[in-house]
Parts: structure tokens; sequence; C-alpha cells
């Protein structure tokens, strides 16, 4: 009797230290948030277009030729920034795109991002049936609703579960290259580049305002880079004077957009309670080392349309010294420098007011 006590107690205390032990490993992973929501467009788009009618995809070889699990619709060929945003805040795996979280993951957060999507509605359209800004935030209702349920109809609790997650937003690229700069829409002949930045700017706030209503309190806004520079637009703008003007003319565009996103970030700091609003720099952190000193004349995948990378096509070896992977989007080295300064500024102007490793300690 006694030596089977003693042979239970053992067991007990080896089932203990193994179920602490576990604990200790559920711990490393443990996020300095409990959810990461991901709204935007391509930059940060981890599959939310691989079953929708649209050319806008990248689920095909070369794409995620050095991603742990292949191509995944990242338009990168490993991680993008976001990926690398949620590692930095201790997420053990990247935040689910909507098309496919299901489950207790949802709790985590979910990104919604879609590839070409704008702030406004037909950006991208071009393309097929890409998420808008606006959609994206209906399919937030939807996990709220679902997110409401797990946590047991308790509507308080949601509200305080939700005030301490990170929304990250990267969006209104495409309303100047999948909208104000394709020949294909008319809003160039409507606005001027400050008029523009304005009304986009405008409805961006009103969208960020309707996730504030449904619980949001903590925002990273991610500025534009210098879409002008990237190579489907120097092509399209041809070479010579003409052409570098025309690359200028589009690059002052994106910059009066992140002026904005800037005062945005002021006027929502002040007429919302309880939020708070950042500004990532990604022009600034674009223009300094090491992104600066990167191969950026010419893309690292072979090129269909000066777009998208060719299925199955030839990559450079040398993928780390490559600024753009394809003729839009940069590589995994990039990628990881966006995400990395984001959540902790290396140099004064990359956040306003301050990083995202702040925000989450808010
Ligand atoms: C909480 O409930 C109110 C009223 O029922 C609703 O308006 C609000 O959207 C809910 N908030 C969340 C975060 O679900
Ligand atoms: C903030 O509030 C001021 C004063 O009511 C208003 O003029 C401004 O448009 C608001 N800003 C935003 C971004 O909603
Ligand atoms: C702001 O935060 C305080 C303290 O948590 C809370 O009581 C109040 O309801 C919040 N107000 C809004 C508008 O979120
Ligand atoms: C971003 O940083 C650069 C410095 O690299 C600065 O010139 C620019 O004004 C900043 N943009 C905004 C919107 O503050």
């Amino acid at each position: 009797m006694a030596s089977q006590l003693k042979s239970l107690s053992w067991m007990l205390l080896i089932f203990l230290l193994l179920s602490n032990l576990k604990q200790h490993c559920n711990a490393v992973g443990n996020p300095q948030v409990p959810c990461l929501f991901v709204f935007g467009e391509s930059l940060s788009d981890v599959g939310n277009n691989n079953d929708r009618l649209t050319l806008s995809k990248a689920n095909y070889l070369p794409y995620g030729v050095d991603f742990p699990k292949g191509p995944t619709g990242r338009f990168s060929n490993g991680r993008n920034m976001i990926d690398v945003l949620a590692q930095n805040l201790g997420f053990d795996e990247s935040i689910s795109p909507f098309a496919t979280a299901r489950g207790e993951e949802i709790l985590r957060g979910v990104n919604y991002a879609s590839s070409s999507a704008g702030i406004r509605s037909e950006t991208g359209k071009i393309y097929g049936d890409i998420i808008s800004m606006d959609m994206q935030l209906e399919n937030y209702q939807i996990t709220l609703s679902q997110i409401n349920k797990m946590l047991g109809n308790r509507n308080t609790s949601t509200t305080e579960y939700l005030s301490k997650c990170i929304y990250s937003v990267a969006i209104g690229a495409n309303d100047y290259i999948d909208n104000y700069f394709s020949p294909v829409y008319t809003t160039s002949l409507i606005y001027n580049p400050q008029q523009y930045a304005v009304v986009l700017n405008q409805q961006l706030s009103q969208q960020l305002q309707t996730l504030y209503k449904s619980g949001a309190r903590k925002f990273a806004l991610i500025g534009l880079t210098a879409l002008g520079n990237i190579p489907f637009e120097r092509s399209a703008c041809g070479s010579g004077s003409s052409g570098s003007a025309c690359v200028d003319k589009i690059n002052n565009a994106a910059q009066l957009f992140n002026y904005g996103l800037k005062s945005t970030v002021d006027q929502l700091n002040s007429n919302l309670t309880n939020a708070t609003f950042i500004f990532i720099n990604a022009s600034a952190i674009e223009s300094s080392p090491p992104i600066a000193s990167k191969v950026a004349d010419v893309s690292c995948c072979e090129l269909l349309l000066n777009l998208v990378c060719i299925p199955f096509g030839k990559i450079c070896s040398n993928r780390n010294d490559y600024k753009y992977w394809d003729g839009i989007h940069p590589t995994d080295a990039v990628h990881a420098v966006y995400g990395e300064r984001a959540y902790k500024a290396q140099s004064p102007t990359d956040a306003y007011p301050f990083d995202v490793n702040r925000l989450a300690q808010v």
C-alpha cells in the first residue's frame, strides 16, 4: 500500500512537472497584447484573395519560396511586414486570414487585408473581386459577433478585451496605383493631388471611427512608401526627364496622403476618448539603411506585365540584397525592416508619436 502511494505520488509529481512545463512553453509565445487585427492591401495580405475571382493573387511559386509553408498568398518571397510585426509582439504564429480563420484562433485577431484593395470601394476593382476597406469592416463585424459568442455574450467583457488589441491599418497605396494614376479611373480628372489626399483621409477617418465604435482603441496607421519608385510605376512612367517627372509626381502625391494621415492621427487622438493612434512613417524607414542600400532598379523575380512574378519564373539568388521582390512588393528582408521598425522605432522619424511597442503598453 505504501509503495503504491509512493508511486502514485511520483506520478502526480511528474504530471505536475509536465503540465507546468507545458504552461511554461505556452508562456514563451505569450504575446504583449491579446490580439492583432489587420486591415489593408497586399503588404498585409496573407491569403484572403486566394479563393476569389481576382487576378490579384500570390498563391503560386515563386511567391513563398522562402516561407516555411510555401506559397500562401503573401506578396513576398517569405514573410510580410505584418508577420514580422506579430512576431515582434510575441505571437508564436501569424494572424490568420479572415478567409480561413475559425474557432478559438480568432481571439488572437484576424487579418482582413486584401491585395489591390483601397479606401475607396472602386479601387482595384479592375483586378476583380477584391475586398475593399468597407467590406473588410463588414467582415470585422462578423468576427465581432463570433467573439461575442465565445466570450459568453458578455458585451462589457468583449469591449474590455478588444480595447487591449492592436488594429493595424495599412491602406491607400492602391487608391493611387490602382485608381488615381491608372488611366482606367477618373479620380485624377476630379481632384488634384492635394484634394485627393484630403478626400482619402476623410473617408479613412470615417472608417477608423467605425472601428472605434465597435471597440477598437489602439491603432497603428502605416503610411505609404515612395510609390513612384516601384518597378511597375517606373516602367509605366518611361525613361528620360519626363519619366522622372512622372515618378516624382506619384511620390509627391503619396507624401501628401502621408501628411494627411499624420494629421488624422492627431485629430483622432484628440477627438476619440481613450483611443490611441500612431503613424508609422514607412517612407522614412524606406529611405534609410538597410533598405536604402539594396538593389532597387530591378525586381528579384521575372515579371508578368511589370506587375507580379511569372508563375514558376526565374528569381534572383541573393534575395536579401534586393528591395523589390516583384513589380510592386518588397522582399522578405525589406518587409522585415518595416515590421521591426514599426514595432521598435530606430529613429525619431520612424513612428509618431511613438512605436507599436509603446502602443501595446498604453
Ligand atoms: C455592445 O452592445 C451595444 C448595445 O447592445 C452595441 O451597440 C455595441 O456594438 C456592442 N459592443 C461590442 C464591442 O460588441
Ligand atoms: C475632430 O473634431 C473636430 C472638431 O469637432 C472636427 O472639426 C474634425 O473634423 C474631427 N476630426 C476627425 C478626423 O474626425
Ligand atoms: C474610457 O476609459 C474609462 C476607464 O477605463 C471608462 O470608464 C470609460 O467608459 C471609457 N470611455 C470610452 C468612451 O471608451
Ligand atoms: C517621414 O520622415 C521623413 C524623414 O525621413 C520626413 O521628411 C517626413 O516629413 C516624414 N513624414 C511625415 C508625414 O511626417
